[in-house]
């Protein structure tokens, strides 16, 4: 039976060490306020370009979109210019508890930039990076990284050292090489490795399904929490199962549809309370994601994906999910 510690990242305590990953085009606040109402002890923001930060004013508008309901939050910039970081600070500290740096995007075009994963290959150029931004900031500052560049580049276990001595408070690792991106399975070995080689938190990520996989990946890889992606998408509950049986060691059921439906309908209520502007498309693209789990999941997505507005998205919800 693995023994859960609070996880405590610099000055922030967690009540549970169940972390929603940074997710771009997923976490908006809705959801990243779902995830923390169901049971996520940190939820992350997608990344923010810390260039962007500094110069698209317009759209810095947009990017800031943090409410304090929501809280703790780590509040996650991607960059390579330590200066341009540490400029991009102070749009996001009046709201975060902890700033993440990302070291793990393996998107042609951020690579290109010679941003996120490239640092995969180049570990040792992460510290100029990070020592910069703990530096400026009385943040606790966390990075994410990856396994390496390739199965034939494992290089997790120093990086994460790198990571370390830069004076980070946490790291969390995503159990796949740069070539994998979002492929094949997560290596927990790899996770384990860092957890060995480092004293400052780990939080491990990849391919947790079930609160079944968040225990088994604390007890394989001894990490200090566990942070879940994809699985979370439309579905904030897998949180309260996680929760229940880490904390409570209590097995919650299988949602049905009906619960399935009112969870959407519960984030759709919230996205119009909460977000500060309204998107159709991010609305239904949720709401198709809300849909796995239920009978008839692929039936329901195409019934959504027809719709143009939402006075026929809620008719389609209501009709498909029978509430
Ligand atoms: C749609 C999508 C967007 C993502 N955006 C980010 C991001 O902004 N920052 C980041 O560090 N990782 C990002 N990731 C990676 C996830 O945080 C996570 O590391 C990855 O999905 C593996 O976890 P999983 O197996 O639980 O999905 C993204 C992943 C997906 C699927």
């Amino acid at each position: 039976m693995v023994k859960i510690s609070k996880l405590r990242i610099g000055n922030v305590k967690l009540e549970n060490p169940l972390c929603l990953a940074p997710m771009l085009g997923v976490n908006c606040t809705a959801f990243r306020l779902m995830c923390h109402n169901y049971g996520a002890g940190l939820v992350y923001s997608p990344m923010i370009h810390s260039v962007g930060l500094v110069k698209a004013e317009r759209n810095r508008d947009v990017w800031i979109d943090f409410v304090k309901e929501e809280k703790p939050i780590a509040i996650q910039i991607v960059g390579n210019d330590p200066k341009m970081m540490v400029e991009s600070l102070p749009y996001i500290e009046p709201y975060a508890d902890i700033i993440d740096l990302n070291f793990g995007c393996p998107d042609k075009d951020i690579l290109g930039q010679k941003m996120g994963a490239f640092f995969s290959k180049h570990p040792e150029q992460m510290s100029k990076l990070i020592n910069a931004v703990v530096s400026a900031t009385d943040k606790p500052v966390t990075a994410k990284i990856r396994i390496g560049w390739d199965s034939q580049h494992l290089n997790q276990a120093n990086a994460a050292k790198i990571v370390e001595d830069a004076g980070a408070a946490a790291i969390a690792i995503h159990g796949r090489t740069t070539k994998q991106r979002y492929s094949g399975n997560a290596n927990w070995d790899a996770i384990k490795q860092v957890k060995d080689k480092v004293e400052i938190p780990v939080i491990g990520n990849g391919d947790i399904r079930t609160a079944g996989d968040a225990r088994q990946m604390m007890e394989k890889t001894g990490c200090d929490g566990v942070m879940i992606g994809r699985s979370a998408m439309g579905n904030p509950y897998l949180f309260k199962r996680c929760e229940a049986l880490l904390m409570k060691n209590k097995r919650l059921p299988d949602p049905t549809t009906e619960q399935k439906g009112n969870e959407l309908l519960e984030f759709i209520e919230l996205y119009h309370k909460i977000q500060k502007k309204v998107k159709f498309p991010e609305l239904k693209q949720h709401a198709m994601w809300f849909c796995t789990g239920a009978k008839a999941a692929a039936d329901k997505r195409r019934a959504i994906m027809r719709v143009k507005d939402e006075k026929k998205l809620m008719a389609v919800i209501r009709k498909e999910f029978k509430i």
